[in-house]
């Protein structure tokens, strides 16, 4: 579905007055269309699932928002800088990050997001499976074309996490952690993932696929046995319910602004300052599993590659470039 420009500009302004009343004829000059071309809009928004009151002396108000993903709300909600990203929502999808494939080989145009309310083949990190049944958590992949060697890509998704995690924080008033990688932590559990694929030609980047599983309304009762002690959602977390649009918009405006920080070369100047603060494996006896060897140490942060640095008994320094590591103890 293409997003009409006009549905977004009339939610907007509709939104802007939080429930108050506002005339056709303002809404149709504020918008330089005629009255009946903004009673038709707001029949399309209808069929999205919204909801008016009209009174014939004040005008109409805002009842009810779509409780789903919703692409013009997402689109309304979009700060500032970030509206010129396209966004797609969609209530199912094998994944995300292959529908965002599929649209970067068709030429598309980026930046764009898919969102899903579910995903039939959500995929994670080392081949495993993204539990993604519909339970109120979103699913998102952001695909961009950055003019970058691939060198340069190797401290990306620890600023998106640190990025995702400063925005959920903010946003829902809950103290999550990054855990290296890519996970984000909340009082030890995993909150949040982020799958980054990118394609190479030659010595440059082609595209990249930043894929983020953030659990936000998920209830305690809803993890199959195998997960339920070791994930959580926010609203777990928090005690209440997110918008899941709004928690979308909010999330796609901060991560434009991180990769717009990341490809320009900003990052640096915080990116190790925030790592360091927070990152939950820093001090902790850690154990990495490479092959058939177990390499422990005690975690220090990250080098300037973003490899996590492990500190052995013996005092020397080993560099954890991929895999996964596990906390020993705390
Ligand atoms: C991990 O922790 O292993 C990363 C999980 C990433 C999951 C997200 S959900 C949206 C996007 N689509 C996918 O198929 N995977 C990523």
């Amino acid at each position: 579905m293409t997003i009409d420009d006009k549905d977004v500009l009339i939610l907007k302004e509709l939104l802007a007055l939080k429930g108050d009343f506002v005339s056709g004829n303002t809404l149709a000059e504020r918008l330089d269309v005629s009255r009946v071309s903004v009673w038709s809009h707001m029949e399309k928004l209808r069929a999205q699932g919204f909801e008016f009151e009209a009174v014939r002396s004040k005008g109409y108000r805002l009842t009810q928002k779509p409780a789903s993903l919703n692409q013009t709300m997402i689109t309304a909600l979009l700060p500032r800088p970030a509206q010129q990203l396209r966004v797609i929502a969609l209530d199912t999808i094998d994944s995300t990050n292959s529908e965002a494939e599929r649209q970067l080989a068709d030429a598309q145009k980026t930046p764009f997001v898919v969102c899903s309310r579910t995903q039939s083949a959500g995929r994670g990190r080392m081949g495993r499976v993204w539990h993604s049944p519909e339970n109120g958590n979103l699913y998102m992949s952001f695909a961009f074309r950055p003019q970058i060697s691939p060198a340069k890509l190797s401290t990306f998704t620890l600023w998106i996490g640190i990025n995702l995690c400063e925005c959920v924080n903010n946003l829902c008033n809950v103290d999550s952690l990054v855990k290296w990688p890519n996970d984000l932590i909340v009082k030890g559990k995993k909150v949040a993932g982020i799958l980054t694929e990118a394609r190479m030609d030659a010595d440059q980047t082609r595209d990249i696929v930043l894929g983020i599983g953030l659990n936000v309304n998920s209830p305690a009762s809803g993890w199959p046995a195998e997960l339920s002690s070791i994930a959580t959602s926010l609203s777990q977390e928090a005690g209440r319910e997110f918008d899941i649009n709004r928690v979308a918009a909010t999330l796609a405006g901060r991560i434009l602004q991180a990769y717009d920080q990341f490809i320009e070369g900003s990052h640096w100047t915080t990116l190790k300052e925030k790592w360091d603060h927070f990152d939950v494996l820093r001090g902790k006896q850690v154990s990495l599993l490479q092959g058939d060897a177990r390499i422990s140490g005690t975690a220090t942060g990250i080098d300037p590659h973003g490899a996590l640095i492990l500190e052995r008994e013996d005092g020397t320094h080993f560099q954890v470039r991929a895999g996964e590591v596990t906390i020993e103890k705390q």
